[in-house]
């Protein structure tokens, strides 16, 4: 796993470990909107997260990170982000989830976890590229990226069957 270990005031960013699988199967069945960030239209089992987990285990260019809310000693687990440094291009990157628990959203955590790791992939990795994939129904996370300053690249036609409707996936980009 490529490591991340971030401290932002309030906000931790650090691996995600065995012991917080349970707690990312909770975040990923939260709520129906989360499809867009699982990209699965049905409730995910432990076993799924667990073969997610080994993947990225395993593999040094992947991350698999936990937004952890500090007070005091307290690490509450209130977010994952996922993604990827390019294997042929080590200067682009691919951010391809992000979920934030649905009673702390809308309180600036995710473009706060996004400038974060974006800033760790660009001085740690020399990363000058990210590029992220959003299911084209999903228009909060539409807004949030045009939020983070990303601009449409190209649309994949057709490439994800959710909820009975085939959904074109959009690719966003930002140099960093
Ligand atoms: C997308 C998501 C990660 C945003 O996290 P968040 O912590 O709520 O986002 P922030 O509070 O940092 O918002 C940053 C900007 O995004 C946009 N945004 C976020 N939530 C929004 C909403 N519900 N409606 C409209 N715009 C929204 C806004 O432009 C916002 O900036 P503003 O507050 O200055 O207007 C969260 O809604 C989520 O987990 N959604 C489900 C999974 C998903 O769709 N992930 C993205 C695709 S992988």
């Amino acid at each position: 796993m490529l490591k991340i270990n971030i401290e932002s005031d309030n906000l931790v960013f650090r691996d995600i470990r065995k012991e917080n699988l349970e707690k990312v199967l909770e975040l990923y069945n939260q709520n129906e909107l989360n499809i867009y960030a699982t990209g699965i239209d049905l409730p995910m089992s432990l076993n799924d997260i667990n073969e997610k987990y080994l993947e990225v285990l395993v593999n040094s260019h992947e991350f698999f990170t936990g937004v952890f809310l500090r007070d005091s000693a307290i690490y509450d687990l209130i977010g994952v982000i996922k993604g990827r440094i390019d294997y042929e291009n080590n200067e682009e990157a691919w951010i391809s989830s992000i979920l934030i628990d649905s009673s702390y959203q809308k309180k600036g955590i995710g473009k706060r976890s996004i400038g974060s790791i974006m800033q760790l992939l660009n001085k740690s990795y020399d990363v000058r590229r990210i590029y992220i994939g959003i299911i084209a129904g999903n228009k909060v996370g539409k807004k949030f990226w045009q939020n983070l300053g990303f601009d449409y690249l190209r649309t994949i036609e057709q490439y994800i069957r959710l909820n009975n409707n085939t959904e074109d996936f959009i690719i966003m980009k930002k140099d960093i």
